[in-house]
């Protein structure tokens, strides 16, 4: 059965309103992120992943930088344990592909470790506080399809 959203990447300029209601909903509200800390220069430069509903609704978003970081991963609540994420990570790893990018890395949030080991991404060093939320750098090597 097909999923019941699509994802697409498009550029901060296409996507920005959409991304934007997603990381406000879940990095500011649900987590306390400091608006201060959640946007920075660099989406400017990143490629996005968008995940709309069937419906249009915006459910979840991430970004790759043209450094291979990828970050900023958040799907909605009720959307969550569907394969959003899943869809959103390949997507975004689709792209570090096509750019024949070597390695990728996240700052995980500690929650979400065995999410990126489900793609393969690997712990590297200490735990570290970023917006008082404990992270650790997880990387993952690019093998060509
Ligand atoms: C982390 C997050 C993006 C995962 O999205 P999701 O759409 O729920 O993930 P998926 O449904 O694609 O899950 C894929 C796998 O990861 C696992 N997983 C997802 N979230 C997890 C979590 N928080 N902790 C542990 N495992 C998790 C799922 O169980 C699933 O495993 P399975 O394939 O064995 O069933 C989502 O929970 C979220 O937005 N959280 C809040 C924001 C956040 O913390 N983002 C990460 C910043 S580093």
């Amino acid at each position: 059965m097909s999923n019941p959203f699509t994802v697409s990447l498009v550029c901060w300029h296409d996507g920005e309103p959409l991304l934007r209601a997603i990381r406000e909903a879940v990095f500011i509200r649900e987590q306390g992120v400091p608006e201060e800390l959640e946007w920075d220069e660099f989406d400017e430069t990143c490629r996005h992943a968008l995940a709309l509903s069937l419906s249009g609704e915006a459910i979840g978003c991430g970004r790759i930088l043209p450094t291979g970081h990828i970050g900023r991963i958040a799907v909605m609540q009720p959307w969550r344990k569907q394969k959003v994420g899943t869809a959103i990570m390949e997507a975004l790893l689709d792209e570090a592909r096509s750019r024949k990018y070597q390695f990728v890395d996240v700052d995980a949030q500690v929650h979400a470790v065995p999410f990126y080991q489900g793609f393969g991404f690997t712990p590297q060093g200490k735990e570290f506080l970023d917006a008082g939320l404990p992270h650790i750098k997880m990387t993952l090597e690019l093998k060509p399809r």
